[in-house]
């Protein structure tokens, strides 16, 4: 199925073309990134074209390449979409990683969200993260995931098990998390409705 492109406010989530693998192999190759995903073995453009190769023929899932002025930064992607129970679980990564901390990630999740909330109509987004990555729990708290629990041991990560923190939000969390953002001072300066002002 042909699918559009998604718009946030600073960044365009365009689906996942052949064209994109090249950086994804470059990402998932790079230590510093993979330090915090399940993924950590090398990954070859040979195994990436056939994985890109099944990923097309799936309904379940859709990845989206997050692009910022044009430039692609990272992926955002539903997995497992689940019609009958109306959820799915959602991964990101930023590969760019002097991108890293400049709100690119939480936009690209909130724009994610609306679409998987909105025009997908799932009730429940799922995800799990690497209890040391610090930043990834703040942007998700952000957006209005809480923590469901601890997957102990999940992952052996550099010769380390490590702990999951398994987050989810619900439909009506978000929709109530958005609406306390576009009623927030900053969110109407972002949007150019505020003023600096005094009054
Ligand atoms: C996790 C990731 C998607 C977040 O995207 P991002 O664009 O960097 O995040 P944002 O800038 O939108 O938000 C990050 C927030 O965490 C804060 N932060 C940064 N480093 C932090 C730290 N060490 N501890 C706590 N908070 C931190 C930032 O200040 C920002 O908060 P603010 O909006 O209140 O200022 C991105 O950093 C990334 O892809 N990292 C590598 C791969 C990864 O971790 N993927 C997720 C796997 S679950």
């Amino acid at each position: 199925m042909r699918r559009e492109p998604l718009r946030g406010d600073r960044v365009v989530l365009r689906p996942l073309e052949h064209e994109h693998l090249p950086r994804c192999v470059s990402w998932f190759n790079d230590p510093e990134v993979t330090r915090f995903l399940a993924r950590e073995t090398p990954l070859t453009m040979e195994q990436e074209e056939r994985w890109y190769k099944d990923y097309r023929a799936k309904v379940d899932e859709e990845i989206y390449a997050i692009e910022v002025e044009g430039r692609h930064i990272g992926n955002i992607g539903l997995h497992s979409i689940d019609r009958t129970n109306r959820k799915a679980n959602v991964g990101i990564v930023i590969g760019e990683k002097e991108c890293w901390s400049k709100g690119f990630g939480g936009d690209a999740m909130r724009t994610a969200l609306r679409y998987a909330f909105g025009t997908v109509g799932l009730h429940k987004v799922n995800l799990d993260v690497i209890e040391y990555n610090a930043r990834a729990l703040h942007m998700y708290e952000k957006c209005g995931f809480v923590r469901e629990g601890v997957r102990r041991d999940e992952l052996l990560k550099r010769e380390r098990y490590v702990n999951l923190i398994r987050m989810s939000i619900l439909e009506g969390e978000f929709a109530r998390v958005e609406r306390e953002r576009l009623v927030s001072p900053a969110a109407r300066r972002q949007a150019g409705t505020g003023t600096s002002r005094p009054r």
